[in-house]
């Protein structure tokens, strides 16, 4: 089981969009996949038509209730729901010292083989709960929007990384994830090389090959409740989310011949 967690501070930059269509792809491909949403913004459990569930993050966080009771099963793969009731419990989480430890233990005591991929969406803040995810986590995915200050976020990424590793030093991260691409933008070439040189000289790995462009399909396909690939199988975006999968398989060096490819390949 490998635990990918999609952060970054900021929010607004594909976060969530990500994970939906990791959860889509890695499905396709045949893959057991659990996500964990710890944003009480909830986006990925409305995404998923989850409404009014009986436990939700929150509870497993609390120790409430073991994880189990807390899984919602959606065509995307299993799923712990959120909602804003997380919130609420952050300064307690805050004052409890062991918490940091909470995600991790929590996945822990999943049997092995449940799933092949857990993955973690991210509030827009470094509270206590991104830190928890971040302690479970095997790999970081970034994914950023091309901006100027986005450099200047990859910094600040960097330094939490860097307070997390003393809780977990196997910590990686995979890349940075160019979302809502525009080749076409002027600027475009000149900042992509500023973040991908930030990128290597704080993070010290790369840009993912792999860029999701910008399309009206994304937020469509949300609309929907679907993947972009569901959506329309057409769209650059279908494609892109394809190859972000081929490429982050590849970097975990996971061997996906013996995949089972729902659609094209
Ligand atoms: N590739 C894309 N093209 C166009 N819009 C996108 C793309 N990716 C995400 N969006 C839109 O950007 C907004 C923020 O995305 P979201 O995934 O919710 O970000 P976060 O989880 O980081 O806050 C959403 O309205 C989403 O539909
Ligand atoms: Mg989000």
């Amino acid at each position: 089981m490998k635990t990918i967690v999609v952060f970054n501070q900021k929010g607004g930059v594909g976060k969530t969009s990500t994970v939906t269509n990791m959860m889509s792809e890695l499905t396709r491909r045949g893959k057991k996949v659990l996500a964990l949403d710890l944003d009480a913004q909830a986006n990925l459990t409305s995404f998923c038509k989850i409404i009014d569930a009986k436990y939700t993050v929150k509870d497993v966080l609390s120790k409430t209730v073991d994880l189990d009771e807390a899984i919602c099963s959606t065509v995307y793969g299993d799923i712990v729901p959120s909602d804003e009731t997380l919130g609420l419990e952050l300064l307690r989480f805050a004052s409890d010292p062991s918490f940091i430890l909470r995600v991790r233990t929590i996945l822990e005591r999943l049997p092995q083989g449940r799933y092949d991929f857990v993955l973690i969406d991210c509030p827009p803040a470094v509270n206590q709960v991104t830190a928890s995810a971040l302690v479970a986590a095997n790999y970081v995915l970034i994914p950023t929007e091309m901006e100027y200050f986005s450099a200047v976020g990859v910094g600040r990424i960097a330094e939490t990384i860097e307070q997390i590793k003393p809780f977990n030093n196997g910590i990686k991260v995979i890349g940075v994830l160019l979302v809502k691409y525009n080749a076409r933008r002027t600027l475009t070439k000149a900042l992509e090389s500023k973040l991908s040189q930030s990128t290597r000289e704080m993070l010290g790995c790369d840009i993912m090959n792999a860029k999701i462009r910008f399309t009206v399909d994304i937020p469509s396909a949300q609309a929907c409740g679907m993947s972009v690939y569901d959506y329309s199988s057409k769209s650059k975006a279908a494609f892109d989310y394809e190859e972000l999968i081929a490429e982050l398989l590849d970097k975990i060096n996971i061997n996906t011949k013996g995949d089972k490819y729902h659609g094209r390949l």
